[in-house]
Formats: structure tokens, sequence, C-alpha cells
């Protein structure tokens, strides 16, 4: 994978406030509201950084972007794309991640499994500037699906290096 230094100025402020969380979770345990305030700037207004081809997807399966690595490899931000009917499995996160809707309408259903059966807590349908609920890698899991009749594009900050984004931030549902 090519790391991604360069960033669209219109995501700057996001992997700006991306950098302070990281590092105030780390340090002090704080998660700081300023990471969902810029996520939902980056997703509410022009959208610059949203590309034509982020909306083509993957027919097999949802397709991730890589927008940005930190370069201190303290996190990633991607794009995700969805086709109508694709989803996610049910999974928690080993990281911190937060993530919104840039374009269309996503169905989100949130589980927690206190033993070997999962159970529902809430379900939620965000749109296009809406961001979804805070993951700090706890013990909530969830799983999104695209119910539409159209593509859905979301923006995702993970805590995470490049070198995990395919393995260290999905944590799935039963434990493998
Ligand atoms: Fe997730």
């Amino acid at each position: 994978m090519t790391p991604r230094h360069p960033i669209h100025p219109a995501l700057a402020p996001l992997a700006r406030a991306a950098k302070a969380f990281g590092r105030a979770l780390l340090t002090q345990g704080v998660a700081s509201p300023e990471l969902v305030v810029a996520l939902r700037n980056a997703l509410r207004g022009e959208r610059a950084w949203l590309r034509p081809e982020h909306r083509v997807g993957d027919p097999v399966r949802y397709m991730r972007h890589l927008l940005y690595v930190d370069p201190d490899d303290e996190f990633v931000v991607t794009a995700i794309t969805w086709l109508p009917g694709q989803s996610s499995p049910v999974h928690g996160h080993y990281v911190w991640c937060a993530f919104g809707v840039a374009d269309g309408e996503l169905f989100e259903e949130r589980f927690r499994a206190p033993g070997t059966m999962l159970e529902p807590i809430g379900t939620t349908l965000l749109r296009a500037g809406d961001v979804a609920e805070l993951d700090l890698g706890g013990p909530v899991y969830h799983r999104v699906s695209n119910r539409s009749a159209n593509a859905v594009v979301t923006l995702h900050v993970y805590g995470v290096s490049a070198a995990r984004l395919t393995t260290g931030i999905n944590r799935l549902f039963p434990d493998a």
C-alpha cells in the first residue's frame, strides 16, 4: 500500500482534529468533541474532497478508498463506497473510530454481546451530513448496510496505522 501524506485541503481540519483527538485519548484518556465537529464539517457543505470515483464502488463488496495517512502513523482517513445491498459484517473495533455519511443514506444496527449471543441496542438511519456515535474501541458491535437504491459514500477516521488498515480495525463477532 502506498502511504498518502498529501491531504486535500478540505480534509486538513479533520486531520488536525484527529491528531489532537488521538493524542488526548492516549495521554489523558479524554475524547475531545472537536473531532466530531470537524467530521461533520467535512460531510456538509461543498465536500470538495468527494471525487466522482468515490461513487462508483465495487460490485463484489464495499470499497475502501485511502484518503490520508498520518505521517506519524497514528490514524488514517478513508472513504468507503457502499453500493445498494452491500453491508459490513457485524463487528466492533480494536481502535477508536469516527465516521459519518457524505452521500446517501446508511442504515446502522448496534449490538452488545454480554455472552455468546448478540443483543440489539438500536438502529439508526444516517443521512448525508450525519456523524455516527463515536467508538473508542469499546465493547459495542455494529453492522452498517446500504438498504437504499443509490450508492452511499461514508467518511471514516480510524486510530490505526496504515500497515494495519485491513486487519487492525474490525473485531468480528463472534471473535475469531
Ligand atoms: Fe465499523
